[in-house]
């Protein structure tokens, strides 16, 4: 491999030197990304770069920037296992490949899509103490020399730094996660603190002392329940929880959540009605899981219902391996504009507030578990009609 001058080199590492100050110092994950590959192409002298990360939930190995115009149309673009890409990540080693021609496991929609015909390619692990994260990609050297061993060199450098980069500003959004937290307890908590003062203060008489303990009561529990759905989404978020799957009767599901509910839908008049098929429906999934989705679906419509209203729990074998399970409501419905918002975190529909309590995780929690079982959570709702949510899973196999 030619050498370059000492000089030269000496350039790109105080290069290298200046790059790995901003990186430690920069904490927005898509700044951060656009310096890395702008850097690794700098320093290597190619044509484009790349960064491709690994989906902690599903292991995919996924584009996340580039350098140059097209970045948008790559996002989140998966590479095959088999690819060079894939290789790296699986094996934690760099590859060089001076002629990818003589290659076939290059994956060449890339280069279709950003508009660059790759010829030669390097690709190094980003590691973090042993763990890979991801790719960090550089094709085509210019003037199509071959690598260097100091290009080899300065992307593992750069590579290393850049993984501890990406892994501390993904801390850093959780840490935001915790902020918006930290700014949703804080409402409950005036008003415990508030009404707690007013009752040690003073004399008051015994109907209003009472009406005060239950909003104390009424507060602290919604703190509570906001403790544990956040500390629930946080601990889905973080793609470390494994789907427990199961296969289990969801007949004896449906029936059990309807039970648990009962108490709460006849306090408003509200009819069940489970639309299930003669024969028991089975299912491969958490059903541990399952259970906390149809809880929170079809407590939801029960809060949202109007007086009297009915709730429809329904199940559909949509071919023979899949089943699609829907709570249907005859409620208040969700504004249009506010659909697309509904799984948000903390979201919830303006005047919510007048007519159920609750903290906007329910449905968060909700798309969750449903997408972590590789399926989709869709709904269809009609203002003063009713909402209509519904998913699909595995059918069980036949005994
Ligand atoms: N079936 C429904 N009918 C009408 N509006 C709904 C329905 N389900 C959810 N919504 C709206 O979506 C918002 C978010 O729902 P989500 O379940 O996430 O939170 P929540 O019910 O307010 O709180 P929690 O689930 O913690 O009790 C609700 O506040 C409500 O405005
Ligand atoms: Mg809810």
């Amino acid at each position: 491999m030619p050498n370059l001058t000492t000089e030269a080199r000496l350039d790109s590492y105080k290069r290298l030197l200046v790059i790995s100050q901003v990186l430690t110092s920069t904490l927005e994950l898509f700044t951060l990304l656009d310096l890395i590959v702008n850097a690794a192409r700098d320093l290597t002298h190619t044509e484009a770069t790349s960064i491709l990360l690994i989906d902690n939930k599903t292991g995919d190995l996924y584009f996340e920037a580039v350098t140059g115009s097209k970045s948008e149309e790559i996002k989140r673009m998966v590479v095959p296992p088999d690819s060079v890409a894939g290789w790296v990540a699986r094996e934690g080693r760099t590859q060089i490949i001076n002629d990818v021609s003589r290659d076939r496991r290059f994956f060449a929609k890339v280069g279709e899509t950003i508009g660059v015909q790759t010829r030669s390619l390097i690709a190094v692990p980003m590691k973090v103490k042993d763990k890979t994260i991801g790719v960090l990609e550089a094709i085509n050297r210019s003037d199509d020399t071959p690598f260097t061993a100091e290009d080899i060199d300065l992307l593992n450098t750069l590579s290393a730094q850049a993984a501890i980069a990406i892994t501390n500003a993904r801390l850093f959004q959780q840490s935001d996660l915790i902020s918006e937290m930290v700014h949703e307890l804080r409402t409950p908590l005036t008003s415990i603190v508030a009404y707690s003062e007013l009752m040690l203060r003073r004399e008051i008489p015994p109907v209003q002392a009472r009406s005060f303990t239950e909003t104390i009561y009424q507060e602290a529990m919604q703190l509570s329940n906001m403790t544990n759905g956040f500390l629930e989404l946080s601990r889905l978020q973080s793609g470390r929880i494994r789907m427990d799957m199961v296969n289990f009767s969801l007949t004896d599901l449906i029936h059990e959540v309807m039970m648990l509910l009962q108490p709460q839908a006849d306090e408003r008049g509200l009819t069940f009605e489970a639309a299930l098929p003669d024969q028991v429906v089975a299912v491969t999934a958490d059903r541990e899981r399952i259970r906390q989705v149809l809880v929170n679906l079809t407590s939801n419509a029960v809060k949202y219902n109007r007086p009297n209203g009915a709730i429809t729990l329904q199940t559909e074998l949509t071919d023979p391996q899949h089943v699609r399970i829907s709570i249907k409501d005859t409620g208040r419905g969700i504004p249009e504009k506010d659909l697309p918002r509904i799984f948000e975190k903390f979201f919830r529909v303006a005047d919510s507030e007048g007519y159920a309590t609750g903290t906007g995780l329910g449905l968060s929690i909700v798309k969750q578990i449903i997408e972590a079982h590789g399926c989709q959570i869709d709904v269809k709702s009609q203002v003063d009609v009713g909402t209509t949510f519904s998913f699909v899973l595995k059918a069980a196999p036949p005994e």
